[in-house]
Protein backbone atom coordinates (compact mmCIF):
# COMPACT_ATOMS: atom_id res chain seq x y z
CA UNK A 1 0.00 0.00 0.00
CA UNK A 2 1.21 3.24 -0.91
CA UNK A 3 0.92 5.90 1.65
CA UNK A 4 0.96 9.70 0.92
CA UNK A 5 3.79 11.87 2.73
CA UNK A 6 3.05 13.42 5.35
CA UNK A 7 4.48 16.50 6.77
CA UNK A 8 4.82 17.25 10.22
CA UNK A 9 3.19 19.26 12.45
CA UNK A 10 0.40 20.13 10.94
CA UNK A 11 -0.58 23.82 11.38
CA UNK A 12 -3.57 25.76 10.84
CA UNK A 13 -5.40 28.84 11.47
CA UNK A 14 -6.93 29.36 15.13
CA UNK A 15 -10.04 27.07 14.82
CA UNK A 16 -9.67 26.00 11.41
CA UNK A 17 -10.57 22.13 10.53
CA UNK A 18 -11.84 19.59 7.88
CA UNK A 19 -14.57 18.34 10.77
CA UNK A 20 -17.98 18.60 9.88
CA UNK A 21 -19.55 17.88 12.90
CA UNK A 22 -20.77 20.11 15.53
CA UNK A 23 -17.18 19.50 18.12
CA UNK A 24 -17.81 23.46 19.45
CA UNK A 25 -20.94 22.55 21.30
CA UNK A 26 -19.31 20.88 23.90
CA UNK A 27 -16.74 23.15 24.91
CA UNK A 28 -19.45 26.16 24.38
CA UNK A 29 -21.31 24.29 27.53
CA UNK A 30 -18.06 23.45 29.34
CA UNK A 31 -17.82 27.40 28.86
CA UNK A 32 -21.19 27.92 29.76
CA UNK A 33 -21.76 25.58 32.71
CA UNK A 34 -18.57 26.10 34.45
CA UNK A 35 -18.04 29.81 33.88
CA UNK A 36 -21.57 29.84 36.02
CA UNK A 37 -20.27 28.31 38.63
CA UNK A 38 -17.48 29.91 39.23
CA UNK A 39 -18.84 32.88 39.56
CA UNK A 40 -21.56 32.29 41.91
CA UNK A 41 -19.31 29.88 43.53
CA UNK A 42 -16.63 32.93 43.75
CA UNK A 43 -19.98 35.44 44.64
CA UNK A 44 -21.04 33.05 47.68
CA UNK A 45 -18.44 32.42 48.93
CA UNK A 46 -17.69 36.10 49.79
CA UNK A 47 -20.90 36.89 50.95
CA UNK A 48 -19.98 35.47 54.55
CA UNK A 49 -23.41 34.98 55.87
CA UNK A 50 -26.92 33.51 55.35
CA UNK A 51 -25.06 30.44 55.10
CA UNK A 52 -26.80 28.16 57.67
CA UNK A 53 -30.06 27.56 59.32
CA UNK A 54 -31.01 25.78 62.64
CA UNK A 55 -29.88 25.47 65.75
CA UNK A 56 -30.30 26.49 69.09
CA UNK A 57 -31.76 30.06 67.73
CA UNK A 58 -34.16 28.24 65.90
CA UNK A 59 -35.94 25.65 67.56
CA UNK A 60 -37.84 23.44 65.49
CA UNK A 61 -35.78 24.12 62.57
CA UNK A 62 -33.66 21.17 60.63
CA UNK A 63 -29.76 22.04 61.00
CA UNK A 64 -28.40 22.90 57.62
CA UNK A 65 -25.27 23.76 56.54
CA UNK A 66 -23.86 25.17 53.40
CA UNK A 67 -21.54 23.25 51.68
CA UNK A 68 -19.51 26.24 50.89
CA UNK A 69 -18.83 27.02 54.48
CA UNK A 70 -18.30 23.01 55.93
CA UNK A 71 -15.99 22.88 57.84
CA UNK A 72 -16.35 26.00 59.71
CA UNK A 73 -13.14 27.40 61.40
CA UNK A 74 -14.18 30.41 62.65
CA UNK A 75 -18.28 32.39 62.46
CA UNK A 76 -18.19 35.44 61.44
CA UNK A 77 -18.10 38.11 64.24
CA UNK A 78 -21.83 37.92 66.07
CA UNK A 79 -22.56 34.77 63.95
CA UNK A 80 -23.42 31.59 66.13
CA UNK A 81 -24.10 29.17 63.36
CA UNK A 82 -23.11 26.49 66.27
CA UNK A 83 -20.82 24.60 63.68
CA UNK A 84 -17.90 26.48 63.95
CA UNK A 85 -14.75 24.58 65.23
CA UNK A 86 -13.05 27.27 66.99
CA UNK A 87 -15.81 29.80 67.64
CA UNK A 88 -15.85 33.52 66.70
CA UNK A 89 -13.33 34.96 64.52
CA UNK A 90 -9.83 36.09 67.16
CA UNK A 91 -9.26 39.60 67.29
CA UNK A 92 -6.22 39.54 66.22
CA UNK A 93 -7.61 38.69 62.83
CA UNK A 94 -6.83 42.28 61.42
CA UNK A 95 -9.56 44.18 60.22
CA UNK A 96 -8.47 45.74 56.50
CA UNK A 97 -8.63 41.33 55.96
CA UNK A 98 -11.69 40.34 54.59
CA UNK A 99 -13.22 37.37 56.18
CA UNK A 100 -15.80 34.84 55.12
CA UNK A 101 -15.62 30.87 57.08
CA UNK A 102 -15.92 29.76 52.65
CA UNK A 103 -12.81 31.41 51.68
CA UNK A 104 -10.58 29.27 54.33
CA UNK A 105 -12.04 25.85 52.74
CA UNK A 106 -13.16 26.48 48.90
CA UNK A 107 -9.34 26.55 47.95
CA UNK A 108 -9.31 22.71 48.88
CA UNK A 109 -12.26 21.24 46.77
CA UNK A 110 -11.32 24.51 43.89
CA UNK A 111 -8.32 22.94 44.01
CA UNK A 112 -9.59 19.30 43.59
CA UNK A 113 -11.65 20.34 40.77
CA UNK A 114 -9.84 22.34 38.85
CA UNK A 115 -6.75 19.93 38.88
CA UNK A 116 -9.08 16.89 38.21
CA UNK A 117 -8.06 15.10 34.41
CA UNK A 118 -11.52 15.52 33.33
CA UNK A 119 -11.85 19.16 33.72
CA UNK A 120 -8.27 19.60 32.58
CA UNK A 121 -9.19 18.60 29.41
CA UNK A 122 -12.76 20.36 29.25
CA UNK A 123 -11.33 23.82 30.35
CA UNK A 124 -8.41 23.88 28.37
CA UNK A 125 -10.47 23.39 25.56
CA UNK A 126 -13.44 25.55 26.57
CA UNK A 127 -11.73 28.84 27.92
CA UNK A 128 -8.33 29.09 26.20
CA UNK A 129 -8.91 26.95 22.92
CA UNK A 130 -5.85 25.05 23.23
CA UNK A 131 -6.69 23.14 22.27
CA UNK A 132 -9.95 23.96 20.51
CA UNK A 133 -10.78 20.19 19.96
CA UNK A 134 -9.39 17.08 18.44
CA UNK A 135 -8.42 17.85 14.52
CA UNK A 136 -9.08 21.90 15.24
CA UNK A 137 -6.30 24.81 14.58
CA UNK A 138 -4.81 25.67 17.79
CA UNK A 139 -3.91 29.97 18.81
CA UNK A 140 -0.17 30.98 17.76
CA UNK A 141 0.37 32.11 21.40
CA UNK A 142 2.88 29.86 22.38
CA UNK A 143 6.21 29.45 21.80
CA UNK A 144 8.69 26.80 20.31
CA UNK A 145 9.68 25.60 24.07
CA UNK A 146 5.70 25.37 25.17
CA UNK A 147 6.24 21.19 26.93
CA UNK A 148 2.41 21.83 28.48
CA UNK A 149 1.95 20.59 31.68
CA UNK A 150 5.94 19.55 31.74
CA UNK A 151 6.65 22.54 32.45
CA UNK A 152 5.73 25.49 34.68
CA UNK A 153 2.79 26.37 35.32
CA UNK A 154 1.00 23.27 34.70
CA UNK A 155 3.30 21.38 35.87
CA UNK A 156 1.54 22.41 39.06
CA UNK A 157 -1.67 20.23 38.17
CA UNK A 158 -0.06 16.95 39.18
CA UNK A 159 -1.25 18.17 42.76
CA UNK A 160 -4.12 16.66 41.51
CA UNK A 161 -3.44 13.15 43.90
CA UNK A 162 -2.55 15.26 47.09
CA UNK A 163 -6.03 17.02 46.37
CA UNK A 164 -7.71 13.76 46.05
CA UNK A 165 -6.71 13.06 49.85
CA UNK A 166 -8.21 15.88 50.95
CA UNK A 167 -11.27 15.55 48.93
CA UNK A 168 -12.09 12.29 50.40
CA UNK A 169 -11.60 14.37 54.07
CA UNK A 170 -14.26 16.60 52.68
CA UNK A 171 -17.15 13.80 51.87
CA UNK A 172 -16.74 12.81 55.30
CA UNK A 173 -17.42 16.14 56.95
CA UNK A 174 -20.04 17.00 54.05
CA UNK A 175 -21.80 13.35 55.06
CA UNK A 176 -21.31 14.60 59.19
CA UNK A 177 -23.34 17.56 57.69
CA UNK A 178 -25.74 15.33 56.01
CA UNK A 179 -26.71 13.33 59.59
CA UNK A 180 -26.58 16.64 61.59
CA UNK A 181 -29.37 17.66 59.21
CA UNK A 182 -31.57 15.14 60.77
CA UNK A 183 -31.72 16.89 63.78
CA UNK A 184 -33.06 20.49 64.96
CA UNK A 185 -33.68 22.03 68.55
CA UNK A 186 -36.64 22.16 70.62
CA UNK A 187 -38.19 24.89 72.97
CA UNK A 188 -36.03 23.54 75.70
CA UNK A 189 -32.51 23.63 73.92
CA UNK A 190 -32.34 19.84 73.45
CA UNK A 191 -32.29 18.13 70.10
CA UNK A 192 -34.37 15.85 68.54
CA UNK A 193 -34.62 13.74 64.98
CA UNK A 194 -36.15 15.21 62.25
CA UNK A 195 -36.18 15.13 58.41
CA UNK A 196 -36.82 18.12 56.15
CA UNK A 197 -36.72 18.57 52.32
CA UNK A 198 -33.18 20.38 52.99
CA UNK A 199 -32.34 16.84 55.10
CA UNK A 200 -32.42 15.38 51.34
CA UNK A 201 -30.52 17.86 49.88
CA UNK A 202 -27.84 17.89 52.33
CA UNK A 203 -27.32 13.79 52.14
CA UNK A 204 -27.49 13.76 48.44
CA UNK A 205 -25.11 16.24 48.12
CA UNK A 206 -22.16 14.06 49.70
CA UNK A 207 -22.99 10.96 47.90
CA UNK A 208 -23.12 13.16 44.79
CA UNK A 209 -19.62 14.08 45.31
CA UNK A 210 -18.82 10.36 46.73
CA UNK A 211 -19.83 9.29 43.19
CA UNK A 212 -17.62 12.08 41.31
CA UNK A 213 -14.47 11.60 43.98
CA UNK A 214 -14.37 7.50 44.00
CA UNK A 215 -14.22 7.42 40.32
CA UNK A 216 -11.00 9.86 39.96
CA UNK A 217 -8.34 8.76 38.23
CA UNK A 218 -5.96 9.23 41.18
CA UNK A 219 -7.88 7.20 43.33
CA UNK A 220 -8.31 3.97 40.78
CA UNK A 221 -4.57 3.87 40.33
CA UNK A 222 -4.71 3.83 44.27
CA UNK A 223 -6.74 0.98 44.46
CA UNK A 224 -5.38 -1.25 41.48
CA UNK A 225 -2.26 0.24 40.57
CA UNK A 226 0.77 -1.29 41.20
CA UNK A 227 0.16 -4.59 40.82
CA UNK A 228 1.27 -7.43 38.36
CA UNK A 229 -1.85 -9.69 38.75
CA UNK A 230 -5.03 -7.76 40.02
CA UNK A 231 -6.82 -10.97 39.51
CA UNK A 232 -4.75 -12.72 42.81
CA UNK A 233 -6.61 -10.50 45.11
CA UNK A 234 -10.55 -10.92 44.56
CA UNK A 235 -10.74 -7.80 46.91
CA UNK A 236 -8.98 -5.56 45.61
CA UNK A 237 -9.96 -6.54 41.15
CA UNK A 238 -13.75 -6.15 42.82
CA UNK A 239 -12.32 -2.72 44.24
CA UNK A 240 -11.25 -1.91 40.79
CA UNK A 241 -14.10 -3.01 39.07
CA UNK A 242 -15.99 -0.79 41.16
CA UNK A 243 -13.88 2.51 40.79
CA UNK A 244 -13.62 1.61 36.92
CA UNK A 245 -17.64 1.87 36.59
CA UNK A 246 -17.50 5.36 38.43
CA UNK A 247 -14.29 6.49 36.57
CA UNK A 248 -16.45 5.08 33.06
CA UNK A 249 -19.06 7.87 34.47
CA UNK A 250 -16.42 10.43 35.54
CA UNK A 251 -17.53 13.40 32.95
CA UNK A 252 -21.21 12.23 34.13
CA UNK A 253 -21.02 12.85 38.00
CA UNK A 254 -18.23 15.85 37.63
CA UNK A 255 -21.12 17.67 36.31
CA UNK A 256 -23.84 16.11 38.28
CA UNK A 257 -21.70 17.10 41.62
CA UNK A 258 -21.40 20.44 40.52
CA UNK A 259 -24.72 21.63 40.33
CA UNK A 260 -25.79 20.00 43.22
CA UNK A 261 -23.10 21.54 45.57
CA UNK A 262 -24.31 24.85 43.83
CA UNK A 263 -27.85 23.81 44.40
CA UNK A 264 -27.34 22.87 47.94
CA UNK A 265 -26.12 26.14 48.91
CA UNK A 266 -28.41 27.58 47.13
CA UNK A 267 -31.32 26.02 48.86
CA UNK A 268 -29.92 26.52 52.25
CA UNK A 269 -28.96 30.63 51.34
CA UNK A 270 -32.92 30.95 50.24
CA UNK A 271 -33.53 29.22 53.34
CA UNK A 272 -31.59 31.58 55.20
CA UNK A 273 -33.01 34.68 54.19
CA UNK A 274 -36.27 33.86 54.20
CA UNK A 275 -37.16 33.33 50.61
CA UNK A 276 -37.84 29.75 51.13
CA UNK A 277 -39.16 27.43 54.42
CA UNK A 278 -37.37 24.32 54.56
CA UNK A 279 -40.48 22.04 54.86
CA UNK A 280 -40.28 19.25 57.82
CA UNK A 281 -41.62 15.94 56.57
CA UNK A 282 -41.33 14.42 59.60
S1 LIG B 1 -9.38 12.79 37.73
FE1 LIG B 1 -11.20 13.87 38.10
S2 LIG B 1 -11.26 13.97 40.23
FE2 LIG B 1 -9.35 12.98 39.85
Amino acid sequence: MTRAPLSLPQVRGFLKTERTDRWWIAPLLVLAGFGAFIIYSTWAAFQGNNFFIGGVEQPGVQQLLSPFYSPVIWDPRGVHSGHAWLGELPLWWPAWLIFSPALLILPFPGGFRFTCYYYRGAYYKAFWGDPASCAVGEPALRGTNYRGEEKFPLIFQNVHRYFLYVAIIFIGLLAWDGYQSLWHYNAAGQTEFGFSVGSIVLIANPILLGAYTFGCHCWRHLIGGKHDCLSCSKSRQSAYKQVSWLNQRHMLFAWISLFGVAFTDIYVRLCANGTLTDWRIL
